[in-house]
């Protein structure tokens, strides 16, 4: 053969592999409103950035008729490409080859890129669309699947790990994307559970279709696993590319600097809170009024909303902001948004990003259900975050900050490096209700007039304790600012804690409560 020959054979052998599982198949794909893997793979990366590897692998299962049947790539795309510019490792499986199912070759694909993206510290991007445990090749499947868990687990906290969920992921496939850094789901296409609506029928007798199971919103909304919910995989892919913006290619670096730019959000910070300290307010736009350009990239924002977290940037610079919302349930800590608020520090600690707590709330939420559903260790995640992170921590309590709830929210027991407070600021054990009640009890039962006694101590106690003064007095709030203030505190807070250094004590690792 000629050079040209070979070169021609190449081509052939490349093109027919691209193909995936074949034109009825990709129909099938079509028709359900899914891209194929290497549309997604497209679509996501910098045009032309993509670069694949082990495209000519084929599966060695031979049982079950397995031996006559040719699977192009194994069903799954794993390759390396940018996302403006910055190096990314990813993996799609292909649903149109075998159901995107995993088998042993289709399994060592993946941790192929894995083992790759952790060599090269770069963040890695898995895009699910599975049957799960490919059935004809038994053990060798799970044995893939456990590979994958393990080097999810070593990687954490090393390098980004990105799942996105665009079609099935059941089975004890859905550990992969949980043992991952930010989830992406996108409606009626994503499905994730552990067993499908017909085990359930099977074992339980209850029905339930597959979208009510383990559909995008259920997991964005009710189960937390889900970081992220988009109406297409067009919009999805955007949210990728932001979130990518926002973090570093690694443990060992910053998040790229972008250039300063002051907020656009003109409403003043003061004119945001209402006067009535019972009235709630959406401390998205305090956010908003803060970041350069007001732009706020929320995560999990249709989970446990009484918890906002997102990226913003500072003079440039990424950091996290945690802030109590006081629009839902008065942004108070509960189980599920302890576990929110918890996690993202954690990767805010891990990934070198400064964090801004916005503290408003009235403590953890009370009530039997939250007791018995652990609120204490769930509540407890937020205190060992907070203790365990060493990048730059800086609250500013804007209202409320009572009991646990002020502790916990990085106050400067748990060591933050500075603690600010608007004057409406009240930190004190309790509410002046709830405080008034109990100390007063005697006085207001015995009173002639126990409603305006009531009110009197209220007011006796409101006058001493909810204020921020108390605790400026003490040193436990280092400056109480005036609201108009914040940003320009804020910046010059982080850029003081720019270059800070925080030694702990040798330990294999941390017990934190799960
Ligand atoms: C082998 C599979 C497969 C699997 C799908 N296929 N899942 N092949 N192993 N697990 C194949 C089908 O045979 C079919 O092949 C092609 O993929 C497309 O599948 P369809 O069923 O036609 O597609 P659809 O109707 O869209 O249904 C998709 C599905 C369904 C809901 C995912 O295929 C399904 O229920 N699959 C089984 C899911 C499952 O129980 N997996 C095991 C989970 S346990 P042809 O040749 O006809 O095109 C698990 C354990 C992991 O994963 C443990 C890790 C610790």
């Amino acid at each position: 053969m000629s050079l040209k020959k070979y070169i021609l054979d190449l081509r052939k052998r490349r093109e027919k592999v691209q193909q995936g599982g074949g034109e009825k198949a990709i129909k099938k794909q079509v028709a359900m409103g899914k891209m194929t893997a290497r549309e997604r793979i497209k679509a996501l990366l910098d045009q032309d950035s993509f670069t694949e590897y082990d495209l000519f692998v084929e599966h060695e299962a031979r049982d079950f008729g397995m031996d006559k049947k040719e699977l192009h790539g194994d069903g799954v795309i794993i390759g390396t490409g940018t996302i403006y510019g910055a190096p990314v490792c990813i993996f799609a499986q292909d649903f149109t080859v075998a159901g995107g199912s995993l088998g042993l070759m289709h399994a060592r694909k993946i941790t192929k890129i894995m083992d790759h993206a952790l060599k090269m510290r770069v963040p890695l991007i898995g895009i699910n669309d599975s049957g799960g445990a490919r059935i004809q090749e038994g053990v060798n499947s799970l044995a893939g699947y456990g590979e994958i868990f393990y080097r999810n687990t070593i990687a954490s906290g090393v390098i980004p790990q990105i799942s996105v969920i665009l079609g099935p992921c059941a089975g004890g496939a859905v550990y992969s994307p949980a043992l991952t850094d930010f989830v992406f789901t996108v409606d009626k296409i994503s499905k994730m559970f552990i067993t499908g609506p017909n085990v359930i029928k099977t074992v339980l007798g209850e029905e339930i279709s597959m979208e009510d199971l383990g559909g995008a919103r259920v997991h964005a909304e009710i189960t937390g696993n889900a970081h992220f919910f988009a109406n297409s995989e067009a919009e999805c892919f955007e949210q990728i590319k932001k979130l990518m913006t926002f973090i570093p290619w690694n443990n060992q670096e910053k998040a790229k600097a972008f250039p300063p730019k002051p907020p656009k959000f003109k409403t003043p910070v003061e004119d945001i809170i209402p006067a009535d300290p019972r009235e709630p307010y959406d401390v998205r736009d305090i956010i908003k009024a803060i970041v350069d350009d007001s732009d706020f990239f929320e995560i999990q924002e249709l989970f446990a909303a009484n918890i906002v977290i997102g990226f913003g940037r500072m003079n440039g610079q990424t950091v996290g902001f945690v802030a109590n919302q006081p629009l839902v349930l008065a942004g108070v800590l509960d189980c599920d948004s302890s576990d929110k608020a918890a996690r993202f520090i954690r990767f805010c600690d891990a990934f070198n990003i400064p964090i801004i707590t916005l503290e408003d709330m009235p403590g953890y939420l009370p009530g039997i259900d939250q007791e018995h559903a652990g609120v204490i260790r769930h509540g407890a995640k937020v205190l060992y975050a907070y203790s365990e992170a060493t990048v730059p921590k800086i609250t500013v309590i804007l209202r409320k900050a009572y009991g646990g709830g002020y502790i916990a929210m990085n106050s400067r027991h748990l060591h933050a490096d500075f603690a600010f407070a608007w004057p409406t600021a009240e930190i004190a054990v309790m509410g002046p209700e709830g405080a008034a009640n109990i100390i007063f009890k005697k006085e207001i039962e015995e009173a002639d007039d126990p409603d305006a006694m009531r009110q009197l101590k209220v007011k006796e106690y409101k006058e001493k304790f909810a204020n921020p003064y108390v605790a400026a007095a003490k040193g436990y709030i280092d400056s109480v600012i005036e609201p108009s203030e914040t940003r320009q505190m804020l910046l010059h807070a982080l850029e003081i804690s720019g270059s800070k250094v925080d030694h702990r004590p040798q330990k294999k690792h941390g017990i934190p409560p799960f």
